[in-house]
């Protein structure tokens, strides 16, 4: 987690920063600071200024107005807590023991404990809790080092000493450094944690995300994993890990990168709530263009080899991602055909299955940039390709929003959902696009392998398209709907959410989103499971969200719902309207669609809920506590 931003050019460095950071504090919010270099009115010496403020941005930006950075070259960072307390004294950037070098770092340095043991027998002091300052202490040692061996130029030595520093540090990182005997020179370099840089007019930026460089530039070179660069007001040299010169070109970002913005809305998440018919529209103008093949029914970037001898198919993903994909692997299992497993990117890393034969491995990760979904799927590829057998071999996709991310270097086989940027840091429309790349999958698998008969493939398909304007529809309603039974949760403590079949991860989602946002304690169950336990926490305190579509398993879900309504709990509904449906206390409707794109449906008022809950409360929707939305640490 963590976001940092860095900058050099011709003009003050701290207002860039602070703006790069606001478009970055999604990724942590538990403190911020910026140091930044330069020689303040009358002085001839750069000088290094630091400052940091515990708690969100607005403390920092406040501080740095009343004290002022003066300087145009500087680094910033807003914080996740890992190592040490979210306090001031832990708040990045750290510096060395002479004050004059600062450096901010988003990732873990896992050698961290014997690196400070290290240095602290060589008498260095250390100000914080965190893994990060032993990076600066290192830099300064390398820098003594490379000067008493006769290096003098300043702005080489300081690339020169990061270099042999980052060979010194193990885990995953992206970090910039700035020093006061360099004042035209920053220096910038990762490893498994994104880092992009930007080149504006007059000035070149570096950030974790490419919405801190959003108002600056569209032009972005995205940094490979080991590289370290050196930035100038002239220029950019690109190094590898060897230390090699690299060179590449520019890449440009697309608007919808480039815009971040809540419009009318209160919080980015209902904004983001209310874009889900332009993601499914979007999708659809994608990726289902009249007159393809029935056996591609779905347009999507791959050849027909991608979909050919797959025996099982295998998915990791954390959170929200992988409750996508369970709805994902319902589909490909029962709809294609396909055995498919889904599995917490974090567990399989330490415990995969044995290998089986021609798999396809499929990483779901919004961000791209999750470290536990990243792991796995380098490992996977890694114990894959070293089979001697190549039936055995890695084939993997990943299923991202961020078509520039981490996930896109390392995969080869890319579904961008395109859904735009989503800021709050509870997933809703990613959630939804995610959902949509695996109809399309499905579908196409499904029509590969001949497991369904082309007028089921022709229906889905006519049922997707309706999508778009059903949720239109559907959001209005539940708008309103949601915020009239928000106050109903004012003291709840435990909420239950029930779902089957296709829907049970849905009842997963529901849960997750009400506790990440309104901190009520909930739990997703499978329908049918109920009376194996959790029933026995079930009195008139605490209410009982069921989802209940027509398909296979209706009556069972109304039945469960009952035996919960016996037990005196509030009954909450997502139903179509009708007789059956009349047993809920209260109902939230949804139309009467085929169970396969219920989904797609029943999500909607789940997120309306909860978000509605959470802003009753009063609570910060978009950026709740302990939360970031992009969580590049194991
Ligand atoms: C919940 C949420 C998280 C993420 C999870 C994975 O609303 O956003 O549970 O889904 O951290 O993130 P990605 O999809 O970026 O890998």
């Amino acid at each position: 987690m963590c976001g940092i931003v860095a900058v050099i050019g011709s003009q003050e460095a701290a207002p860039l920063l602070l703006s790069g950071l606001r478009q970055l504090e999604y990724r942590g919010y538990d403190s911020a600071g910026l140091a930044t270099v330069g020689a303040d009115k009358g002085d001839h010496l750069a000088t290094l200024t630091c400052r940091r403020a515990k708690g969100k941005l607005n403390n920092l930006a406040e501080l740095v107005d009343r004290k002022g950075s003066p300087g145009h070259l500087g680094i910033g960072h807003t914080r996740w807590a890992t190592h040490g307390k979210p306090e001031e004294h832990n708040a990045h950037p750290h510096r060395d023991s002479s004050g004059s070098l600062a450096v901010v770092q988003n990732g873990i340095i896992e050698n961290y404990r014997f690196l400070r043991n290290e240095l602290e027998s060589e008498g260095i002091e250390f100000a914080s809790e965190t893994d990060t300052e032993v990076i600066p202490h290192l830099i300064a040692r390398e820098i003594k080092h490379l000067q008493t061996n006769g290096c003098s130029s300043s702005g080489s030595i300081l690339l020169e000493a990061v270099q042999k520093v980052s060979l010194q540090l193990k885990g995953a990182y992206a970090l910039a450094v700035v020093w006061a005997e360099t004042p035209d020179a920053l220096v910038v370099a990762r490893r498994q944690a994104p880092l992009v840089i930007g080149l504006g007019e007059g000035e070149f930026l570096c950030a974790s995300d490419t919405p801190a460089l959003a108002g600056f530039t569209r032009t972005i070179l995205p940094m490979e994993d080991g590289e370290v660069a050196l930035l100038t007001p002239l220029g950019i040299e690109l190094y590898d890990h060897t230390g090699q010169r690299q060179k590449r070109s520019p890449s440009f970002l697309t608007s919808a990168e480039h815009v971040v913005d809540k419009r009318n809305f209160r919080h980015f998440m209902l904004k983001e709530i209310h874009e889900q018919p332009e993601t499914a529209e979007l999708w659809v103008a994608r990726h289902l263009p009249n007159g393809l093949p029935e056996e591609v029914p779905v347009a999507l970037p791959f050849d027909k080899s991608f979909y050919e001898g797959i025996e099982q198919i295998q998915i990791l993903a954390c959170g929200t991602s992988r409750h996508a994909a369970m709805v994902g692997a319902y589909l490909l299992e029962q709809f294609a055909g396909i055995p498919t497993s889904v599995f917490y990117a974090s567990e399989f890393r330490y415990s995969a299955p044995p290998l089986v034969p021609n798999t396809l491995t499929i990483g779901v990760t919004q961000s791209g940039e999750t470290a536990d979904t990243l792991a796995a799927l380098s490992m996977e590829s890694e114990r894959r390709n070293s089979h001697v057998n190549s039936a055995y071999s890695s084939r993997q996709l990943g299923i991202t929003n961020r078509p520039e991310s981490s996930l896109a270097r390392q995969v080869t086989n890319i579904l961008d959902i395109g859904a735009g940027i989503e800021i709050g840091v509870a997933a809703t429309k990613t959630f939804l696009g995610q959902l949509f790349a695996f109809y399309g999958l499905a579908l196409n698998f499904a029509a590969r392998r001949n497991s369904r008969q082309p007028d089921e493939i022709r229906t889905l398909l006519e049922e997707l398209r309706s999508v778009p304007n059903q949720l239109k529809v559907l959001i209005e309603k539940h708008d309103q709907l949601s915020e009239d039974l928000a106050p109903r949760f004012s003291g709840t403590q435990d909420v239950i959410f029930l779902g089957r079949g296709i829907n049970y991860p849905i009842a997963l989602e529901g849960a997750l989103k009400l506790k990440e946002i309104s901190y009520i304690h909930a739990e997703g169950y499978p329908a049918g499971e109920m009376k194996h336990g959790p029933i026995a926490l079930l009195e008139p305190r605490v209410p009982v969200i069921s989802i209940a579509t027509p398909g296979v398993v209706f009556e069972k879900v109304l039945s469960n719902a009952q035996e919960a309504k016996a037990r005196d709990a509030q009954l909450i509904g997502i139903a179509p309207e009708g007789p059956e449906t009349e047993i809920f206390d209260a109902l939230m409707p949804i139309p009467e669609v085929s169970e396969w794109i219920s989904p797609l449906l029943s999500v909607v008022p789940m997120q309306l809920l909860s978000y509605h809950i959470a802003a009753h409360r009063g609570l910060d929707v978009d950026q709740p506590r302990n939360l970031a939305k992009s969580v590049t640490v194991e």
